[in-house]
């Protein structure tokens, strides 16, 4: 491993460094307005969620890291402390990243990248209408992490109001994620994107008494295994106990190549024979 210090690395580095690490991250494109009324849209990937009772949302408009300044978004959630964050879709990545020039105080990015200002219900601050999720903020605390350049400046908003755009949703109000066409931005910079050839699904491990046995109740001969990776064996400890495996069933399973075999069937989700298949070529 290589590592970095933040005092003994040059800060721009050690920013690219840490943006890099942490990735990919979903992107606030967060609408303020000053005290005037006049809006501001500037994209901040600085921004996750941290808790849903009250529903908490956090964004970051850093100092600049060149000039040390505070950014227009920061400046207005000081004089109104509402903001709508704007969630981020494939069709408006270049007129997002065009929004996130740095226009001075007062231009409206709306109109410089050609959104669509949408009136909100709860807040001042107008919504992206070709955003496909707009969360309603009000701003309840700022905390500055510093006062050089790259400072984080914690915007902790608490969202008031949560709007989808009924083409992502299905009958019981579920959120179709291939439809949300969510993009996400990494170090650099770099981009990804969340289609149908990448999404997919991971079951929960079960509530309680239902926990899997664990790495530390696998049989030494799967734990060494060779061809057993680190995502098949967590599978296989994923069960709540070891499936027997009776004398009859003992031939039907016994195969040549056993690992490649339960690997193969861990990958279409039948954990039960692919265990059987383990345990017969140990008899
Ligand atoms: C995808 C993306 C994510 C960004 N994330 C952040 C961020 O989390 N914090 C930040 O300070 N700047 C971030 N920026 C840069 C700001 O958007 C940029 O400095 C912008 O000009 C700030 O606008 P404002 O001064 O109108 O608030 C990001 C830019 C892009 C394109």
């Amino acid at each position: 491993m290589k590592t970095f210090l933040p005092g003994e690395t040059p800060q721009p580095k050690f920013h690219e460094l840490m943006l890099s690490a942490v990735a990919p991250r979903p992107i606030a494109f967060v609408s303020t307005v000053d005290k005037n009324g006049q809006p501001n849209l500037s994209p901040f990937s600085f921004f996750n969620v941290f808790g849903s009772n009250p529903p908490i949302c956090v964004f970051s408009p850093a100092r600049s890291g060149r000039t040390g300044q505070t950014k227009n978004t920061f400046d207005n959630v000081m004089e109104v402390k509402e903001c709508v964050v704007n969630i981020v879709n494939e069709d408006m990545l270049y007129q997002m990243n065009l929004a996130s020039g740095e226009y001075p105080k007062g231009v409206n990015e709306f109109v410089k990248a050609g959104f669509t200002m949408l009136a909100s219900d709860f807040v001042s601050p107008p919504r992206v209408a070709e955003s496909f999720a707009q969360l309603e903020c009000k701003v309840l605390n700022v905390i500055e992490t510093g006062t050089g350049g790259g400072a984080g400046n914690l915007i902790i908003c608490e969202i008031v109001c949560l709007h989808f755009n009924e083409n992502v949703l299905d009958d019981n109000n579920s959120v179709d994620p291939v439809k949300m066409k969510y993009i996400a931005r990494m170090g650099k910079d770099f981009y990804c994107r969340a289609d149908a050839s990448n999404i997919f699904e991971v079951a929960k491990p079960k509530a309680n008494s239902n926990l899997g046995i664990g790495f530390d109740a696998l049989p030494n001969f799967i734990l060494t295994s060779k061809i057993l990776t680190g995502n098949d064996l967590a599978q296989l400890a994923s069960v709540h106990e070891i499936p027997a495996l009776s004398r009859e069933e003992n031939s039907a399973f016994k195969k040549d190549n056993a690992h490649q075999a339960a690997q193969q069937l861990i990958q279409q989700g039948n954990l039960v024979d692919a265990w059987k298949i383990l345990l017969a070529s140990q008899q």
